[in-house]
This record gives structure tokens, sequence and C-alpha cells, in this order.
């Protein structure tokens, strides 16, 4: 497992020589597979592994490898942080619903950018996938960093911003430290944006969401984790 990020073949994104404060960039996915992605959130089912009375979050998750180009995700699978990384949810097996076969297309167009755009498209890498639907209104505020500022411990991880709906907050914010006082990004990331950091380098937060008016509220996420191999 690669601990550092070194870009033997194109180094698109961030060399070894970057600082960590910069190894971030925001990027613009396509408008028709954004609005395809979309449309299949309303369906996800709820996160079973938030804590009593957590019920702003709904999930699917895939995992697979890219290895010489091909993408290929595994028939079944957990998903597992330490309990040092994830507070909230850490140190226990998590399985999630799989994400749908004909949405794990739209995925792979996405994965496709991002290897494009960041990873560089001749790296191996393992693979993970994560659309989450964070709820919020009706007194209820969704929480899409429930464990704080964290790491997720991969290399990169990508947040792609699919859907906002009546969304206040949701502000992405990386930090060089545990605490997050050394702020080097805050985004307030819209639809079609992503942003993607060096997970070993960088903290990461997002704020709570709550309703804009009174009604239904929602913010759709892809979050793409990648392990160099
Ligand atoms: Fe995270």
């Amino acid at each position: 497992m690669s601990t550092s990020l070194i870009f033997a073949a194109t180094p698109t994104a961030w060399s070894d020589t970057v600082s960590s404060k910069d190894r971030h960039r925001t990027g613009l996915l396509p408008e028709s597979l954004v609005s395809r992605l979309a449309s299949s959130y309303a369906d996800l089912p709820r996160d079973p592994h938030m804590r009593s009375g957590d019920d702003y979050r709904y999930r699917a998750f895939a995992q697979g490898s890219v290895i010489n180009g091909r993408i290929e995700w595994e028939s079944e699978a957990t998903f597992e942080q330490a309990a040092d990384i994830n507070a909230y949810a850490g140190g226990q097996k998590r399985s999630f619903a799989p994400i749908r076969s004909d949405v794990l297309r739209d995925v792979v167009e996405v994965v496709d950018h991002l290897r494009e755009d960041v990873i560089g498209v001749e790296s191996d890498a393992l693979i993970g996938a994560h659309q989450i639907r964070v709820i919020a209104g009706d007194g209820v505020t969704g929480l899409p960093a429930p464990e704080g500022v964290h790491q997720d411990g991969f290399d990169i991880v990508a947040t792609c911003v699919i859907g906002l709906t009546n969304v206040s907050g949701g502000v992405t914010t990386l930090t060089t430290d545990a605490a997050g006082q050394h702020v080097v990004a805050q985004e307030s990331l819209g639809a079609r944006e992503y942003a993607a950091f060096d997970d070993r380098a960088l903290f990461h937060y997002v704020s709570p969401v709550n309703a804009l008016v009174p009604g239904q509220t929602h913010r759709d996420v892809l979050v793409l984790t990648f392990t160099l191999i």
C-alpha cells in the first residue's frame, strides 16, 4: 500500500515537491453525467450504521480496483475504518447496500474523470465509491461529517457533489491539522463540483446541513477514495 503520493507516470495533480497545503484541487463534472447520477439518490436506503437517533444519512457502497486502466468492482463489499481514524463509526465492519449496477456505469465515468484530472491515468488503485444523501429539515440537522475534522485513511479522497436541494451549510473545509485550525481551503461546492485532496496530508470537515427554507432538504454526494497500489 502506498503511503505517499508518488506519481511515477502522470503527475497530473501534485508531485512530491508540492507542499501539504497545496495538495487539493476542485473540478467540474459533465452535466449529463451528474443528472443521470442524481436520479438514483432517491432510492438510497438509510445508513444502518448510524447511532440511535441519527436518521439523516442514506447510502450505498461499492469497492473495486483500477489496474492497467481497467476498473473491476467486487461482488460483495464491506467497509472498515480503524476507530482512531473514524471515532464515530470506525472499528467495525460496515456493510452497505450495493450501488446499483446501472449507477456503477456512471460512477466509472466519474472515476475516469478523476483519473484524468487528479489520479493519473496510468496509476493503479483500489477504489471505494460511496453514494451518500444527507437530509435535513423538520427540526433535523444533517451532519455530513459526524466524526468532525478527520482523515479517511486513503491516498486521495474526492467529494463530488451530485445534487443540492434547499441546502444551507455543507461547506467543505480542508486543514493541515486534526484540530481544524490551519485552513487551506474552504469551499461551498455546488452541484457538479468536486474537491479532491491528499488524504494523508490534509484533514477534512463538512459543516452541518440545514434547510434553507422550510421543506425537503438533501445534499447528495459521491465520495470516491483511492489507495494507490
Ligand atoms: Fe471523510
